[in-house]
């Protein structure tokens, strides 16, 4: 009998990310506080991942704390960061079974050395060459930030005769775009909103966007797959007339 689970879904060379946004409502609703909320949605993270494999996606993407985040209270921000910790402890043994290459990017280093070196140690015990998904976790992530330091890169080397300026093209601003993707396909966002909340800026020109109202920590695998089913079914036109 056909698992709902085991989708028939064949994705490869897709590109997804998800704005998991819910938890703080979540633990509101639940009479519990803002870090249990956190927690709970990295529980999700798990399941999702595992669905992401399955469905043979190229890569996912996830917002888990954005540049504008660091200005939420200390105590929160003290949360995530043991979440953070502890979460890698107990979930790289099992990235590392299924094959999932794990890639933190954005600017994480205000979280401090201990969160530093158990990133770095996480991206060594999972650098496999042909991996079966790319995990890709944005930490201290912002759109803005990345197109700002890319620009002054390329400004840079092109100062420095390494790049011309007419060499400068999609490709070369993919390239020096800290995010580790290129053609982003899909976006979820949770939670209600409707929003970008400055998230992968550059990527986002012909990504198909759907905003589900559950809040993260309620979000399953059955409203994923559903999901990724409805992104399989959209025509995908890129500006083209195909009628
Ligand atoms: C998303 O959940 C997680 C982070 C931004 C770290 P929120 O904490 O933003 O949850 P809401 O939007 O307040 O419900
Ligand atoms: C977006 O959620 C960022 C993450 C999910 C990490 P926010 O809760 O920070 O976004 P806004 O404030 O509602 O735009
Ligand atoms: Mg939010």
């Amino acid at each position: 009998m056909a698992d709902s689970k085991q989708p028939s879904l064949n994705l490869s060379g897709i590109n997804a990310a998800i704005i998991m946004d819910g938890n703080g409502r979540w633990a509101k609703k639940n009479s519990l506080n803002v870090t249990s909320g956190h927690e709970r949605g990295v529980d999700v993270v798990r399941k999702i991942v595992e669905s992401a494999a399955k469905a043979h996606l190229e890569s996912l993407s996830l917002y888990a704390f954005s540049t504008e985040n660091w200005s939420r209270p200390k105590k929160e921000i003290l949360g995530i960061k043991k979440l953070i910790i502890n979460a890698i402890d107990s979930q790289v043994p099992e990235l590392i079974s299924q094959k999932v290459r794990l890639n933190f990017f954005g600017d994480y280093s205000s979280f401090g050395d201990e969160v530093i070196g158990a990133i770095d140690d996480a991206h060594r015990a999972t650098a496999f060459q042909d991996p079966k998904l790319k995990l890709n976790i944005a930490l201290g992530y912002g759109g803005r930030s990345d197109i700002i330091e890319a620009t002054k890169l390329i400004a840079n080397d092109i100062k420095l005769e390494k790049l011309s300026v007419e060499d400068v093209s999609n490709e070369t601003i993919f390239k020096y775009l800290n995010a580790p993707i290129n053609e982003l396909d899909l976006l979820i966002r949770t939670g209600g909103d409707r929003r970008i909340s400055n998230f992968l800026l550059y990527h986002l020109a012909y990504t198909e966007i759907q905003f589900s109202k559950t809040l993260w920590p309620d979000f399953t695998e059955e409203e994923f797959i559903k999901c990724l089913e409805v992104f399989s079914k959209t025509e995908r036109r890129f500006g083209k007339r195909t009628l």
